[in-house]
């Protein structure tokens, strides 16, 4: 084996790429900067930034944007943990949610599920999972916010469970309920129960002791029966961590803690380094695998364009797939087979730029200046390689886009086509309001933004822009969508088109989505990734 494929082999086995996926609220800034300071954030100065003037992960690139005039890149956070390179990478959320947060999903080769202890199982995380499912992804459980009152630890195995038909097989459990947190037992390790000193957010890390359950049980008395019992009550229902199931998405590892009091975040990062699979060989378009230690393939999952007119670059977000990356090496794009020059190869940590010299698989490049790159995009050096495309997710916001001036149809044509190219909204051509009037699809409204923003700003062309109350699509092939065509829409439903291959029925709701599927079988309509 040559020197170069040896050291990518070895670089890629120590690394971790993972992401946390989340609804609102449940804690992701606050596990992120817990992880950050449990492990050893490698750009540690302005690495994390946050909300309300505290230290957190600045997810919000395009207020910033606005504020500050200059592109902001949060996309991924590097730490070293016992021996090993861990990129996280930022699933936004909030007002961010896009398309872009499902795109980081194909970048990973893991996922945290934050559930807020209280809460359970939320719509955006439902939604994340779902994607994540789909992609093979497997996902490691974190219950946050074991400090406060919430629910009861074995309802919430239950909820997972039933909702999501994947095995919960606890690795860490609590001793006390939410509210009242005594401690941690590692069910590998169940003679013991671990105690934490609580530390301040961003102070130090909690101070950790592991007590003897003889101890235990004298000092927690029925907390610590209560907690044995359960470990013994899932251990007997063959809820046990299995290495296999959890790769193949069959079960998932639980952990429990507090994520501001830093509790129960060593053994999570622990998790991530022992459990979560190293980058692995990855599929080819056209059938095939190209392993870790081929020549250099990446694949571009996210594209962003800055806001400011003074300041029109574009970043486009790379995940190295095989091979050394070295900037300023010349690799080839497999859509066009066009070189493309890595001069301006960024690593992209926190809010800094700083220059990538060289990166491994499963590490995260930020290409400057990358107007020819679009999202799902392989680059390859030597071999050439190709992976699938970015899939389509389902959308759930929809708008009629027409140009403000009549006069400037050439330029809005333009720019929308090359928004829908760039995958920076789904453009839909309805059968009623034809190609004049394109309806946008989105993941999250802020899609719109960007599309208003850019239509101004590059295209010379201000676009008006009239929501449309559909809620849902559902897909289908070109035979699907001729039946469609003989099929009687009625109010509220649409007809529309994403390309040549695939047609979309747009829906007010699931209910009427549902029923129109049962009366017309023959559409064989079927939801996009991480529809309802
Ligand atoms: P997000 O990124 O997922 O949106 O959540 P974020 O970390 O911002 O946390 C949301 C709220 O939940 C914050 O409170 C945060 O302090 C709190 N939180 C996170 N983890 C824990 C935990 O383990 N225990 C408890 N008790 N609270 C937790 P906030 O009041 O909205 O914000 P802040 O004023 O504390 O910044």
């Amino acid at each position: 084996m040559s020197a170069g494929r040896e050291c990518a082999a070895g670089e890629a086995a120590r690394r971790r790429t993972f992401a946390v996926i989340s609804h609102p609220d449940a804690g992701k800034s606050t596990l992120t900067e817990a992880l950050a300071l449990h492990a050893r954030a490698i750009n540690e100065a302005g690495a994390v930034h946050g909300k309300a003037g505290r230290r957190g992960v600045a997810s919000d690139w395009m207020e910033m944007e606005k504020a500050r005039g200059i592109s902001v890149t949060s996309a991924v956070l590097q730490f070293a943990h016992r021996g090993c390179i861990l990129n996280l990478l930022d699933t936004p959320g909030h007002a961010d949610f896009s398309e872009d947060t499902y795109r980081v999903l194909a970048a990973v080769d893991c996922a945290i599920m934050l559930v807020d202890a209280a809460k359970g199982l939320e719509e955006q995380t439902r939604k994340l999972f779902d994607v994540c499912r789909h992609r093979g992804v497997p996902v490691i459980t974190f219950v946050n916010k074991w400090d406060r009152p919430g629910r009861d630890a074995l309802e919430l195995m239950d909820e997972i469970q039933r909702e999501f038909s994947l095995r919960p097989t606890p690795v860490t459990w609590p001793v006390g309920p939410a509210g009242y947190l005594r401690g941690l037992v590692d069910v590998r390790d169940p003679g013991h129960m671990l105690r934490f000193t609580r530390a301040l957010r961003g102070a130090h890390e909690a101070a950790e002791e592991r007590i003897r359950a003889d101890r235990a049980a004298a000092e927690e008395g029925g907390d610590w029966d209560v907690a044995t019992e359960e470990i013994e009550l899932l251990e007997a229902d063959g809820a046990v961590h299995d290495q296999k199931g959890f790769l193949t998405g069959t079960t998932t590892p639980v952990f429990f803690g507090a994520a501001l009091s830093n509790i129960g975040v060593r053994l999570l990062l622990d998790a991530v380094v022992d459990l979560a699979p190293p980058p692995g060989a990855r599929e080819l378009a056209g059938g095939g695998t190209r392993p870790v230690d081929a020549p250099f393939a990446g694949l571009v999952f996210k594209v962003q364009a800055n806001m400011d007119p003074a300041h029109r670059d574009r970043i486009a977000f790379m995940r190295v797939c095989s091979g050394v990356f070295e900037r300023g090496m010349t690799v080839t794009r497999a859509a066009s087979g066009k070189p493309f020059a890595t001069k301006y190869a960024h690593s992209v940590f926190g809010q800094d730029r700083s220059m990538a010299d060289i990166a491994y698989p499963g590490d995260i490049i930020g290409l400057v200046n990358a107007a020819a790159l679009r999202v799902g995009d392989t680059l390859y050096a030597e071999r050439p390689a190709a992976f699938p495309p970015m899939p389509t997710f389902s959308p759930e916001h929809f708008a009629v886009a027409r140009p403000a001036d009549i006069g400037r149809t050439k330029q809005f044509r333009r720019g929308i086509a090359q928004l829908g190219e760039e995958g920076v909204v789904q453009v839909l051509v309805s059968d009623v309001r034809g190609e004049q009037a394109p309806v946008l699809a989105a993941v999250g409204p802020m899609q719109f933004e960007v599309v208003a923003h850019r239509m101004a700003g590059e295209f010379a062309c201000p676009v008006l822009l009239e929501p449309l109350a559909y809620r849902l699509a559902r897909a289908t092939d070109a035979a699907g969508g001729e039946a469609l065509n003989r099929s009687r829409l009625v109010r509220g439903e649409a007809l529309t088109r994403l390309n040549d291959k695939t047609v979309l029925a747009l829906f007010p709701d699931v209910w009427q989505a549902n029923s129109f599927e049962r009366a017309h079988p023959d559409a064989r309509l079927a939801p996009l990734i991480a529809a309802h």
